[in-house]
């Protein structure tokens, strides 16, 4: 099997390292680079537990080979925390229950996060078709949705922080 030299941007942090040409982004960012938040379920772009953020756009880790991934920005859930500090979306899901077993979590916080970035303030509908792609085997459903509302709540910005910008 040939190998291939890539270059990939994790969190922030630069890797350089070599790849089989058959080798899934999931199990780079696993196996070889220790980022093990990112939770391989299905390895077949059903369950989304694999999910991460590419270049900013959430993508099931195991549907990219890491070749393709040469030269782009990842971001896994371990990117999320923030000086030690959890992230508003990882504190929401604490408060609200928001996962049993866990294993779905670090996939549901991406799709969350994407969703927040675009769409700060989304109604249930909003929230339950971002996270369409997303299972949970604990079928804790409920309480994920109620847990990015939480977030969205938690990040929306404050009243002085507006009246800043509106006297800017
Ligand atoms: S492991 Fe990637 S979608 Fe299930
Ligand atoms: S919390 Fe168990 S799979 Fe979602």
């Amino acid at each position: 099997m040939s190998t291939h030299k890539i270059e990939l941007t994790v969190n922030g942090t630069e890797h350089e390292l070599e790849v089989r040409s058959n080798e899934l982004l999931a199990h780079t960012l696993r196996d070889t680079l220790g980022y093990t938040g990112t939770n391989v379920g299905c390895e077949s772009s059903i369950c989304g537990a694999c999910s991460v953020s590419l270049n900013g756009d959430v993508v099931k880790s195991c549907t990219v080979l890491a070749v393709q991934a040469d030269g782009t920005a990842v971001r896994t859930v371990e990117g999320m925390c923030e000086d030690h500090e959890l992230h508003p979306i990882q504190q929401a899901f604490t408060e609200e229950h928001g996962l049993q077993c866990g294993y779905c979590t670090p996939g549901m916080m991406m799709s969350a996060a994407s969703l927040l970035e675009t769409t700060p303030d989304p109604d249930e509908a909003e929230i339950e078709h971002a996270l369409e792609g997303n299972l949970c085997r604990c079928t804790g459903y409920q309480n994920i949705v109620k847990a990015v509302q939480s977030a969205a709540e938690k990040m929306a910005p404050s009243e002085s922080t507006l009246e800043e910008h509106r006297e800017e």
